[in-house]
């Protein structure tokens, strides 16, 4: 595996922090409480579930509301204060995806809403998801889909691109997006011994108050957009924001708010 050393530590600092946690809770996680409904879809059976990267435990309490037995597991201890606040009597555990604390077979299924892609060995933490899960078990995941589909990230991506100081470079990672390419997402998942049974995309989208309110999700609700706003000079930062509300003023305009499609990739695959 490439080294991911500055991401891991990106990652880990940006979930652990306060702030940006209590900002994805607050701003971020609207959109991707949009794709509860579809993975819940795919859970079938009476079943036992780990909803791994539970965050702010939304997956973990959609799951037990539907009748599962779920527990949620996280690497952020800061994360975990938000689901065990919305979830006084869950079943929270605080541990990193790539190196799970339970018995082989534990589990019918495992959710992961939005987490694998935070996490620097992907290869590593799919052996575990297919260790924990029994015979025939079921892995369902959402990812964000990239610029070629989504709106919200054309815009950020795309104003990034047109403003960004040269100095500012991401810290190598796994793409981010590549879990919303059906044959990328197969061979990333047979390699862990997981056949993809459906890959398909669910519409999630934020509905904004005000048309500065992209940028600022970017900003402060996701350690990844955070650090490539943070890292630039003040005057490239104010014209990436500007450029955001700019486009989202453009194209999003629905009614007294605005509209911003962000288009999840829903993974389904089966334990082989
Ligand atoms: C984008 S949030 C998703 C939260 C929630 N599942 C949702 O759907 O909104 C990503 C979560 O993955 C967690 N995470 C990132 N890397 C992880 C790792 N290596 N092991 C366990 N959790 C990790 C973060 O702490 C964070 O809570």
């Amino acid at each position: 595996m490439a080294s991911y050393e500055g991401f891991a530590d990106l990652e880990r600092d940006g979930w652990s922090d306060d702030q940006i946690s209590a900002n994805y809770v607050g701003m971020f996680s609207s959109a991707s409480d949009l794709a509860i409904p579809a993975i819940l879809s795919e859970i079938k059976e009476p079943a036992r579930v780990l909803d791994l990267c539970c965050g702010q435990g939304n997956v973990t309490e959609a799951l037990l509301h539907a009748g599962f037995q779920a527990i949620g597991a996280d690497f952020s201890a800061t994360m975990l204060a938000h689901a065990r606040e919305r979830l006084p009597r869950g079943e929270f555990v605080e541990a990193d995806a790539q190196d799970l604390p339970f018995e082989d077979a534990t589990f019918d299924a495992v959710t992961c809403s939005f987490g694998l892609m935070h996490v620097p060995d992907q290869p590593q933490a799919l052996r575990e998801i297919r260790r924990v899960l029994g015979p025939e078990g079921r892995f369902i995941m959402t990812s964000w889909c990239g610029p070629d589909v989504s709106p919200a990230f054309q815009v950020f991506y795309g104003s990034v691109q047109e403003h960004s100081h040269a100095s500012v470079k991401m810290p190598d990672s796994p793409d981010f997006h590549q879990y919303a390419d059906a044959s990328m997402a197969m061979s990333l998942l047979a390699e862990a011994g997981l056949q993809l049974e459906t890959q398909r995309q669910v519409d999630c989208y934020w509905r904004l108050e005000t048309p500065q309110a992209l940028a600022e999700i970017f900003n402060k609700g996701a350690p990844r957009g955070g650090y490539l706003l943070t890292q630039q000079p003040e005057a490239n930062r104010i014209a990436i924001k500007e450029a955001v509300t700019a486009k989202v003023q453009e194209s999003f305009a629905d009614g007294n708010r605005w509209r911003v499609p962000i288009p999840a990739s829903l993974v389904v695959a089966k334990a082989i």
